[in-house]
Order: structure tokens, then C-alpha cells, then sequence
């Protein structure tokens, strides 16, 4: 009998994975792994950009600067790696022009028969509104609804944010509702809407081809 879930070689498929790249007007973006070497550059970025970040991150014990310190990643990266070795995430660095900037996180993710999984992302405050997580979150979603084989993403937004907002307006994802008090961010329960794209949504090529369609990004290959 025929079903809508797709057969999949190996038992996490879709990792590790590094994406082609796609040209926005910062660089080259692209996905790799979140690697133990990126423990210098990831504290630097993360420590100058606490106004940038902190409102909209889960709260956690202990100051911005100790949880951000170089000494913080390894631990941090090993969970991540032991998570993608479950098959619960796809911890995603975003490069541009190679350089770390930001990541890319698929986490929860949970297989047959939901197929499911969320997307968060943060960004370096000096590449910010260059179309730089607009890039690098649609290639993950190519990603995980081809290699990896899931058939929901969702996103989940504070309301305030309005540069996470337009970040999934241009990707297409759909808004589904208000989750209340539903995360605890920068101190106190944040009421987030959430917003989900399923394969069915999908632009034919992919969110990645539609992006270079709409202008909002360009091949490598071209611009060569
Ligand atoms: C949200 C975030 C990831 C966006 O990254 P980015 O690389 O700048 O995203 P893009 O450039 O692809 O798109 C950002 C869009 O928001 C718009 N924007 C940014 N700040 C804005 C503001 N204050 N008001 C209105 N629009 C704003 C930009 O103009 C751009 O839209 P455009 O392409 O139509 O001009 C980044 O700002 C970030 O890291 N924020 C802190 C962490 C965070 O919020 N993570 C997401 C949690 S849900």
C-alpha cells in the first residue's frame, strides 16, 4: 500500500551535511556543522552582540559574558554533536564567505510517523539585514525536506521580533497561531506565535530557488 512518508537510507539521515552556498549582499552564505574550532570567533560574536541577541534567546543561569566565553563551546558543541548523533537536531553554522556567522539550529527533531521538527537562528549583528538568515535558513529547509525527509518546520516568533518575522514572511512560512507564556526569554515567559511550512509548501526547486527567483538571493554559479 502506498503512504505519504518516504523511505530513508540510515538511521539519521541528512547528517552531517555541509549546503551549497547562495550569494547575498554580505557574501557567500552556507551550512556546515557547528564545529569544536569555532569556539573563538563564536564567543567574540556572541559577547559584542548581547544587545543584539539576548531578547530573544531562552533565559539561563549565570551572566551573558561566563555563558559566552570560549571555555563555554566545547561543552556546548558536544551536546549539539551528541543531539545530531541521536538524530534529534541538525546544529547548523552559517558561513559567509566562510566565516563563521551565526547558526542555524533544526532541533526536536522527531521522525515517522510526524516528521517534524523546529527551526531557530540567530545571526552576527555586522551581517544583519543583508538577507544573510533569510539565505542560510532556506537551504536548511531545502535540506531537511530532501536529504533529511521531514514534512513539517516550525518557527516560533515573539511577537516583537520583527526582524525574525520578515525572516519567515520571505521564506513563505505560514502563521498558525499564538503560543501563550511559551518560552522563557530574556527573563520572564514570552507569549510566541508560531508559524510552520510543510513540503506541500514548498516552491517547485525549493525555498532556496525561490529566494534567488524573488531577487532575494543569487546563485553562486552566476555571479561567478
Ligand atoms: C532575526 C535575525 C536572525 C535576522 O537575521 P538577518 O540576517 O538580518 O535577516 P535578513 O537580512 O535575512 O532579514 C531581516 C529582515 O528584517 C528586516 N528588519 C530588521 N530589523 C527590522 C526592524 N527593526 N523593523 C523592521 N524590519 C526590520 C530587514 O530589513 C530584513 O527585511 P528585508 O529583507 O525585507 O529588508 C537577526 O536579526 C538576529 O540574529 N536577531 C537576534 C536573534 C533572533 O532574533 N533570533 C530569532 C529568534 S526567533
Amino acid at each position: 500500500m502506498s503512504h505519504a512518508v518516504p523511505e530513508r537510507l540510515g538511521r539519521h539521515p541528512g547528517w552531517p551535511a555541509r549546503t551549497g552556498g547562495l550569494r547575498t549582499a554580505a557574501g557567500v552564505v552556507a551550512l556546515r556543522p557547528v564545529r569544536l574550532r569555532d569556539a573563538t570567533t563564536w564567543s567574540a560574536i556572541r559577547i559584542r552582540d548581547e544587545a543584539h541577541l539576548a531578547p530573544w534567546e531562552p533565559s539561563a543561569p549565570g551572566s551573558w559574558a561566563q555563558r559566552h566565553s570560549a571555555a563555554e563551546w566545547p561543552a556546548r558543541w558536544m551536546l549539539l554533536r551528541s543531539a545530531a548523533r541521536r538524530g534529534a537536531a541538525l546544529p547548523f553554522a552559517i558561513t559567509v564567505d566562510d566565516r563563521l556567522a551565526g547558526q542555524v539550529m533544526i532541533g526536536n527533531v522527531v521522525r515517522e510517523p510526524l516528521l517534524s521538527a523546529y527551526v531557530g537562528y540567530w545571526c552576527d549583528a555586522a551581517v544583519t539585514g543583508k538577507g544573510v538568515t533569510t539565505a542560510a535558513v532556506a537551504l536548511a529547509l531545502d535540506h531537511c525536506f530532501d536529504a533529511v525527509g521531514l514534512h513539517r518546520v516550525e518557527a516560533t516568533v515573539r511577537p516583537e521580533n520583527v526582524a525574525s518575522l520578515r525572516v519567515l514572511a520571505k521564506l513563505g512560512f505560514r502563521h498558525e497561531g499564538l503560543f501563550r507564556r511559551y518560552l522563557d526569554v530574556d527573563g520572564d515567559w514570552r507569549d510566541h506565535l508560531c508559524f510552520a511550512l510543510t513540503v506541500e509548501d514548498v516552491p517547485a526547486g525549493g525555498v532556496a530557488a525561490a529566494l534567488v527567483r524573488h531577487g532575494l538571493a543569487h546563485t553562486v554559479d552566476h555571479e561567478a
